[in-house]
């Protein structure tokens, strides 16, 4: 029987959950299964995107037809080769003869190495910025070469604000009835499955996912359907956020991964003294025995922490095996700018060491700790300082710095008598809360980091300030009553963006929240990455420069969690991503507190930031270094540039997709 779902009103998911697959592409464990997505249009024609993998063609052609309700199949528009999506292709072209293909040039080639059919006079070709109609839509394509095999390409629908993208944002995992991604607590639930996902499939092709996604940028999205996991119809930002991250091989978080390889136990014990020692020192430490866990979730890890700790057995005169197979794979997934520290252990002559480190000294921005732990046999007592010494070192990069340095008294020196340095006010500790407060029927909230008690006696007395052009500033004036949300530590950057990034003139940031918690005095709050709540009435007001200032008896309070508080400094530290390195930098000025760009030389005095309405006090000005461009070659196939300066080798082959001299064209960058 047919199971499908809409997922706008003409667009309905076909596809089909395979929950018996034990390896996808027979490597890669799926204990929670897959989805294989295609979605059928039902326009004036109709346009199904894709097919699925062959476990599952019954069910789909189940589907295909009953949603066909006898309408002839138009057209089928493929995106990806790769027979987890085209296996049942031929079956669907066999049934449906009046159909067209729509696809490139490689994908056609593919076709017919695949399926030995004629399909000459039924294939329209597409190619970068085509155009196509099926009624009321339409659709321009763009091409994704490598992402994540060269043939790969993606379709915009303008009219429905839907990119389909292939493999790209998918998940492992089955959908199990849902299909939207806010239908489940995603970046909970999901997110380790949709980075073991991006960084076993397509980490090798970090540069080819940027170039999609600067395509994709200019876009306006409001769908995103992927052949894998869920559609995403709200909050992708927190997603493409991952994505941008991955991409350009940046940590996701300041964390230790050890993974350690151990026939009998003491190269463990060594790498557990080292963790034990980290956790003392405050530093995330994850931990995988290479014996014992697949490859695949190492990996993920290692693209998700800052710092990787390597400790393994010689073995054969070389590594253990499963250490050298992790190290091989991760070379493989061209993981880059990660801080190493390696481990070795040999009862007689160690080389466990040498290797590991050969195999990852040839990735891009991988630097060695100076510290080797060499192990003979096992860890004995006079090493346990050397084992402390690389706690500490890991540790002093993980903590953050004082900022006063060496110059810290010449710069004091340079403000005079009655001046008023900024950067004296960064001394001072602040929290950082979720206001929110209600009005006309309607719910608001912003972040304050101004939240601050003033009076302990009773009834106890806060005051807040908020910058006057801010929405919520206006309610609660309106409203006279407001509550303060205590964020904490692993309060996500997504909660920011919600309630930081954007105006409550423009949007409601509580759309799609999954809870709906208030205070007696009928104001919500935040339950989720909060420690405590204050429910306030205002008592007076004092009108500032730029800010409002509250001053509000506290009517009710409660605490939520034990977790601790997140400051100000905490949250630029820990929380808020850190800049990619932007290859293309223009002169501008990036605001530090939501990381806006402004692009131009200079910012007008009374500039505000449109995201976070803070003033061009807050904006920091940026001046890139005018670096001469390179020649070389760019392939055509996957985009990888060569740099050379005269002719390429006869011999030469693409390292990324294998392709030869004759699929590069000169070049500069
Ligand atoms: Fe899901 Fe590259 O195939």
């Amino acid at each position: 029987m047919y199971c499908t779902r809409k997922v706008t009103d003409d667009l309905i998911w076909v596809g089909a959950d395979d929950r018996r697959l034990p390896f996808f592409e027979g490597v890669y464990g799926v204990p929670d299964g897959v989805s294989y997505n295609s979605y059928l249009l039902l326009d004036e024609k109709t346009v199904l995107f894709d097919t699925v993998d062959k476990a599952v063609y019954g069910v789909f052609l189940e589907n295909l037809a009953h949603e066909l309700g006898g309408r002839p199949l138009d057209y089928l528009v493929i995106h990806h080769m790769e027979p987890d999506h085209a296996a049942t292709l031929e079956l669907v072209l066999q049934r449906y003869p009046e159909t067209t293909v729509i696809c490139n040039a490689k994908i056609k080639t593919m076709l017919a190495q695949f399926f030995p059919m004629d399909l000459s006079s039924r294939i329209q070709l597409v190619k970068e910025g085509d155009n196509f109609s099926s009624g009321r839509h339409s659709f321009s394509f763009v091409m994704a070469p490598m992402v994540h095999w060269p043939e790969v390409m993606m379709t915009y629908d303008a009219t429905a604000k839907m990119l389909f993208t292939a493999d790209a944002f998918g998940t492992f995992g089955a959908l199990n009835g849902r299909l939207f991604a806010d239908e489940v607590d995603f970046f909970s639930e999901c997110i380790d499955e949709a980075r073991r996902y991006y960084t076993n499939i397509v980490g090798k092709y970090g540069p080819q996912v940027q170039a999609v996604l600067k395509k994709a940028a200019k876009l306006d999205i409001d769908y995103v359907c992927p052949l894998h996991g869920f559609v995403w119809r709200s909050h992708f930002g927190d997603y493409l956020e991952k994505y941008m991250l991955w991409s350009s091989y940046v940590p996701e978080e300041k964390s230790v991964m050890i993974a350690y390889a151990s026939v009998y136990g003491h190269t463990e014990n060594a790498a557990n003294i080292l963790a034990a020692r980290l956790c003392e020192k405050g530093v995330k430490v994850r931990m995988y025995d290479t014996s014992v866990t697949p490859a695949s979730y190492i990996v993920s890890d290692a693209f998700r922490c800052s710092h990787l700790v390597f400790a393994a057995t010689t073995y054969n005169a070389g590594v253990f095996v499963t250490m050298e197979n992790l190290l091989h794979d991760i070379a493989a997934h061209n993981l880059q700018n990660r801080k190493v520290a390696l481990i070795e252990n040999g009862s007689w002559a160690a080389t466990s060491g040498k290797v590991m480190s050969e195999i990852l000294s040839g990735l891009k921005g991988i630097a060695f700790y100076d510290q080797k732990v060499s192990l003979k046999s096992a860890l004995n007592e006079g090493q346990m300082s050397e084992i402390d010494a690389l706690a500490q070192a890991i540790a002093d990069e993980l903590a953050p710095k004082p900022v006063v340095s060496a110059s810290a008294p010449a710069a004091a020196a340079e403000v005079k008598a009655g001046d008023v340095d900024k950067k004296a006010f960064n001394k001072l500790s602040y929290g950082v809360e979720v206001l929110t407060t209600n009005a006309d029927g309607r719910d608001y909230g912003c972040i304050i980091n101004t939240a601050c008690q003033v009076g302990s006696g009773d009834p106890k007395v806060v005051t807040i300030s908020v910058i006057k052009k801010n929405h919520t500033c206006d309610m609660v004036m309106k409203a006279g009553r407001f509550n303060v949300s205590i964020l904490t530590e692993d309060a996500p950057y997504s909660l920011f963006q919600r309630f930081g990034f954007q105006s409550g003139r423009d949007v409601d940031k509580f759309a799609d929240v999954s809870y709906e918690d208030r205070t007696a005095n009928g104001v919500r709050y935040i339950p989720e990455f909060t420690n405590a709540v204050l429910s306030c009435e205002v008592v007076e007001t004092r009108e500032l420069e730029t800010q409002m200032l509250f001053i509000a008896n506290v009517v009710e309070a409660k605490v939520l969690s034990s977790a601790p508080s997140c400051t100000y400094s905490y949250y630029h530290a820990h929380i808020k991503p850190k800049k990619n390195p932007a290859p293309e930098q223009k002169e501008c000025w990036v605001c530090k507190v939501c990381g806006y760009v402004y692009e131009g030389a200079e910012l007008p005095a009374d500039f505000v930031c449109p995201l976070c309405k803070h003033g061009k006090d807050d904006f920091e000005h940026v001046v890139p270094n005018a670096k001469p461009k390179q020649k070389g070659y760019v392939c055509n196939i996957c985009g990888h540039f060569e740099p050379c300066e005269g002719e390429l080798p006869a011999d030469y082959v693409c390292p990324l997709c294998k392709h030869g001299r004759d699929d590069f064209s000169p070049a500069e960058q």
